[in-house]
């Protein structure tokens, strides 16, 4: 099984709205995925608990759930969202455990200066060093207009991270969160152009699965 968790220590950077999006990328594709939520306030199972019993399934997990439940699920892809604040011990746990760690960023200087210091723990974490746990960032509630959005841009280039995404500040993630959808599971009209922002994680996540 492949891991990949959704972090920022900042609360409102995206974590939620990418990890459920993923889930649900991998999940239109016949991935057998589920979305574990480490975050107490529980966004992911909520937006688990709203998801048509159409749509594809994704599993759900949480930390008081024994570990073997998803035993007969079998997943191929475990996504893990994660809390704000995530750091210490837990940030440890939480990385030990996956090959992939994905940081959305926000244009705001408050978001930036938060994420400098979430950046360099995680750079100090053991497989991290090791390069067993590889770094990415994605870029999201972007408004290529704004002084924000050139100011993100100057700061996603001082980290030698790859950049993988920009996605826009668009009311479709708003609509997917409230309707425990993706954009993956609207047709093309509905989710464009947001689907062709995301196409990029896509072809990035095809590579490691
Ligand atoms: N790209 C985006 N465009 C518009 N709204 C967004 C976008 N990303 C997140 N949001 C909204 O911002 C709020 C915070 O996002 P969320 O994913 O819950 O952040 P986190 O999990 O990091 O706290 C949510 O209401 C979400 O719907
Ligand atoms: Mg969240």
């Amino acid at each position: 099984m492949k891991r990949l968790l959704v972090a920022n220590a900042k609360g409102g950077s995206g974590k939620t709205t990418l990890a459920t999006n993923l889930a649900g990328l991998l999940a239109a594709r016949g991935v057998r995925t589920v979305l574990a939520d480490l975050d107490r306030q529980r966004s992911s199972v909520r937006w688990l608990e709203r998801r048509p019993a159409g749509f594809p399934r994704i599993a759900g997990w949480t930390p008081e759930d024994p570990a073997d439940v998803l035993k007969s699920f079998n997943p191929q892809w475990a996504i893990y969202d994660s809390p704000a604040g995530l750091r210490g011990d837990k940030l440890e746990a939480a990385v030990k455990r996956v090959d992939l760690v994905v940081v959305p960023i926000v244009p705001s200087v408050f978001d930036m200066d938060a994420t400098v210091d979430f950046l360099e723990m995680l750079a100090e974490q053991k497989t991290v060093r090791k390069g067993e746990s590889a770094i990415v960032l994605v870029a999201n509630r972007v408004d290529a207009r704004t002084l924000a959005a050139q100011e993100l841009e100057s700061f996603l280039a001082a980290w030698d991270l790859p950049v993988i995404a920009h996605l826009h500040a668009a009311q479709i993630y708003v609509h997917c969160a409230a309707s425990g959808s993706s954009l993956s599971d609207l047709p093309r009209s509905r989710a464009e152009p947001e689907i062709d922002r995301f196409e990029p994680i896509r072809h990035w996540l095809s590579r490691h699965v």
